[in-house]
């Protein structure tokens, strides 16, 4: 496939495109040609139009590629797919060096981080702003099983309302994203020889998991993963015809509480309405979180959580976001929560107390009169503003245990503790980025939050120094963490060409 001038250069670029197919073909690591970082007449900006030209012209490769990658179930939590992961992180770390980059699966106490990087072609690379990438492979554990309509890692493309679909678990979250930046690598490489600007990725396989290496991994590597700004693919669009990009994300702090009172399982008319029975002083803890109008009762909890600005209130209101809509979709009538706050103010700047899981006593067929010696609550909080995740996962704890009657202890299980991100609503790259998304939808990106929360994108300021640009495709109705996982095809594609003009765009951005 030809596309665009002809020269010297689109041969070598084919080359490369051969080599690759070899490579996905026959699992062997094999290094495309490096092509020299010499200076060229053409610039990015110029080169731009025959990018995205390619990026259409090899859509239905992508969607191939894409399949091939969603094949693997690289579910995180489970040890059972431990290999299954290494091997998603295998695959890509092959697919980024038949692109010329430098390619590595790199271990970590947990699972393991591909870092690559490519010095960029052509004469504004060195001055440009370097990219870093971030995204995740991994993926969450697909049960119920029975509810998906197709197996959750044997992709099917699907005709929906939107146009076609893919579904997969991970299909939008998050290995269709990653995809989507890949796939405007390749078609910079295709057409200039790589990308125009200096990009580094790093791809993880634990963000589903609460990111536990990426921090220690971060401190190791911080010279490699030196940049200007960070891209991250992970959030969603307005709908399918708005782009957004996302400037705020909730922190989460997750605390797993068991709740032990005797020392065994006991007959419950042995026993019953003489001992505590734990499942009973859970849910009296549960229930004590919060107060008649939703509000959370433990202590210090809304320390730095703010109040939205007028003019952020005033924007949210000018997006004409639709309650019954949101609702509707899943089923709903009427919403929940603190009072007098809509469905958007509720999810983008609020926090949570919720209960994600509940077990203890018998929950097997048909009755058991059993009083067990242990209940267990998944609790997890989103946080915003300046809430402080140690403090709070602090308190949370206090709180319980203040609670116990006599005769019963907790014993809590930490699985991760973020803080709530917000972006800089001003910068150069936003710019940039409006521009590019501006270029691909023929519309101006909205700015966004989102209620979910992505771990990565403060230990990257914190330690990396970076800011990052959230720049994601997906659409609510996605199933994120579903049965039944989509990605719109339309989204797929267009997000590539969004990535493929950010990039461009940034080339002429005079950084160094
Ligand atoms: N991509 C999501 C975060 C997200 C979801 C952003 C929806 C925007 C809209 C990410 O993979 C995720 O699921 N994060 C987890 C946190 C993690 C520690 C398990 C979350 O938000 O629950
Ligand atoms: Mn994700
Ligand atoms: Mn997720």
């Amino acid at each position: 496939m030809v596309i665009g001038i002809v020269s010297s250069r689109a041969d070598r670029r084919r080359d490369a495109g051969d080599e690759h197919r070899e490579t996905q073909r026959g699992r062997v690591t094999r290094m495309a040609p490096v092509i020299s970082n010499t200076a060229s007449s053409a610039t990015a900006s110029t080169l731009l139009p025959q990018v995205l030209a390619h990026c259409e012209a090899s859509q239905p490769s992508a969607v191939e590629r894409l399949t091939a990658l969603l094949r693997i179930p690289s579910v995180s939590t489970d040890p059972a797919f431990e290999g299954e992961v290494r091997r998603a992180a295998e695959w890509l770390t092959a697919d980024l060096s038949s692109m010329g980059f430098t390619a590595e699966v790199c271990k970590t106490i947990g699972h393991p981080m591909v870092v690559a990087h490519h010095p960029g072609v052509g004469s504004e690379a060195m001055h440009a702003p370097r990219v870093l990438f971030y995204g995740h492979y991994d993926v969450q554990p697909a049960d119920p099983l029975e509810l998906w309509t197709s197996p959750p890692f044997d992709p099917v493309v699907v005709d929906g309302p939107q146009g076609k679909r893919i579904v997969a678990r991970g299909a939008v979250d998050d290995k269709g994203q990653v995809m989507s930046f890949l796939e405007a690598l390749r078609s910079w490489h295709a057409i200039a020889g790589g990308p125009p600007v200096p990009v580094t990725l790093l791809l993880e396989g634990e963000e589903e998991t609460g990111s536990r290496s990426l921090e220690p991994f971060m401190h190791e590597a911080k010279d490699r993963l030196a940049g200007d700004i960070c891209i991250v693919s992970d959030t969603g669009m307005w709908d399918i015809d708005t782009p957004a990009i996302t400037t705020r994300l909730r922190g989460l702090v997750y605390l797993e509480c068991t709740v032990h009172g005797p020392t065994r399982d006991l007959h419950s008319g042995m026993y019953g309405g003489a001992v505590p029975n734990p499942i009973q002083v859970l849910a009296d803890v549960i229930h004590s979180f919060h107060d008649g109008n939703r509000r959370i009762t433990v202590a210090g909890f809304y320390d730095g959580v703010e109040e939205l600005s007028a003019e952020t209130r005033a924007q949210w209101e000018s997006l004409g976001f639709s309650d019954a809509e949101f609702l509707g979709d899943i089923g709903l009538s009427s919403g929940f929560g603190e009072q007098g706050r809509s469905c958007l103010e509720r999810t983008w700047s609020r926090p949570t107390l919720e209960v994600n899981g509940i077990f203890g006593g018998y929950t097997g067929k048909g009755a058991k009169t059993v009083i067990g010696a242990f209940a267990t609550a998944k609790i997890s909080c989103r946080l915003v503003g300046q809430q402080d995740p140690e403090r709070i996962k602090a308190a949370l704890k206090s709180h319980i245990l203040a609670r116990l009657p006599a005769g019963c202890r907790a014993t809590f299980e930490e699985h991760g503790a973020n803080p709530a991100i917000s972006v800089r609503e001003s910068s150069p790259f936003l710019t940039v980025a409006n521009d590019a998304l501006f270029e691909v939808y023929g519309r101006k990106p909205l700015l966004i939050g989102t209620g979910g929360s992505i771990p990565a994108v403060g230990s990257i300021k914190q330690i990396l120094g970076m800011d990052a640009l959230l720049i994601g495709f997906g659409l609510d109705d996605d199933r994120v963490h579903s049965p039944n996982e989509k990605f719109e095809l339309r989204c797929f594609h267009s997000g590539t060409k969004c990535h493929a003009a950010i990039l461009g765009k940034l080339a002429s951005v005079k950084q160094r």
